[in-house]
């Protein structure tokens, strides 16, 4: 197959890229290396059946040829980070909406299967304020629940919500293949800390025998995939045409609080770490809001493709705790 990945120059879709390589298919990568990094692709730039087109997803001249030629893409470009989106609010806002115009315009054109990398922020606060007793996961057909229009915070969710809408418009009028997965925290080796993402963040911090701060009250819960099982499970659900014109959740549905996170990563790397609690108007600045809890309900897309989920919490936190000592010492 011929496969074009958007913003595979970062941390998911150079995965992808890799592990589709690697299954004989010939990827072609568009990023504009705002937060993807070329050396992410090492091992596949000047391989047979690999191209990498520096560019943006803006960009409708660039886009239409790589849509015709492939047989799938996957639209991951996107600017992406708590921290990245908090001081880039315009970017954030206008990458996301005309990117998004530009591949589904050529996506329809061509009648391309295309895969939408939403994210578990569209569903905001919902889960606290529906809730309150935080005895249920978050399902797909969920209220959307998020703050107001005045807080930067809500405008990647937002922005990413829009693009879940007009894919299923593309769907709905033009019968375009579209499949939207909310990712829930992925995380894995080669993802970088700068953007705000919390596990490379302790890690280096611990490695580094430095304090690990933790937002807020640090008991609000996560989950986190391993990249590898999110790069598996891609490519079945495309696959599948009962997932077009359909939201999946893909998350872990074990869940951990960001306190006994850090604890975790100081046992891990035996690291003399403390941890210190730093206020969410400290970190990002006032009004921020986050939720307590963000758990995914993966039984939909478990039924529809069958979900074997290789990796545990500690799993992944070896392979990052290995990845970051490993690049210490190069
Ligand atoms: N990692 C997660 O936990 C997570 C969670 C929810 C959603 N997602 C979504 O998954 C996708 C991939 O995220 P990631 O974690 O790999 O982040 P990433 O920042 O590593 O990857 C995004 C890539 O898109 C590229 N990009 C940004 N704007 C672009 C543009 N206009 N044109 C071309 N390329 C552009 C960046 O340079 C980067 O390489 C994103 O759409 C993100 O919203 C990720």
């Amino acid at each position: 197959m011929q496969v074009f990945i958007t913003g595979g120059a970062g941390f998911i879709g150079s995965t992808l890229a890799r592990s589709l390589h690697r299954q004989g298919h010939a990827v072609t990568v568009l990023d504009n290396l705002s937060t993807g990094r070329i050396d992410n692709l090492s091992g596949l730039l000047g391989q047979p059946h690999f191209n990498f087109i520096e560019g943006s997803v803006t960009e409708a001249p660039t886009v239409a040829p790589l849509m015709a030629a492939c047989d799938v893409c996957y639209h991951l470009a996107a600017p992406v980070g708590v921290h990245y989106i908090m001081q880039h609010p315009v970017r954030t806002i206008l990458e996301n909406i005309r990117g998004i115009d530009v591949i589904l315009e050529a996506a329809a054109r061509h009648h391309r299967p295309i895969l939408i990398a939403s994210t578990s922020e569209v569903y905001g606060r919902s889960l606290d304020l529906l809730d309150p007793q935080q005895t249920r996961s978050l399902r797909e057909s969920d209220y959307r629940i998020e703050g107001d229009t005045q807080n930067h915070r809500w405008a990647y969710a937002n922005s990413k919500a829009l693009d879940e809408f007009l894919a299923l418009a593309y769907y709905k009028e033009r019968g375009t293949p579209v499949v939207i997965v909310r990712f829930f925290n992925t995380v894995g080796p080669n993802q970088l800390s700068q953007y705000g993402m919390v596990i490379p963040r302790f890690v280096e911090a611990a490695l580094a025998g430095r304090e690990l701060l933790v937002y807020g009250t640090g008991e609000q819960r996560r989950s986190f995939l391993h990249v590898d099982d999110v790069v598996r499970v891609l490519p079945r659900l495309m696959a599948c045409p009962q997932a077009y014109g359909q939201v999946f959740n893909l998350g872990n549905p074990d869940e951990i609080t960001i306190n006994e996170l850090a604890r975790l990563i100081i046992q891990l790397t035996d690291s003399s770490s403390t941890i210190r609690h730093v206020s969410y108007e400290q970190a990002y600045g006032s009004g921020f809001e986050d939720m307590n809890r963000r758990t995914a309900d993966i039984s939909k897309i478990d039924a529809l493709i069958g979900l074997d989920l290789q990796y545990s919490l500690r799993d992944i936190l070896r392979d990052v705790i290995a990845a970051r000592r490993q690049a210490l010492r190069a």
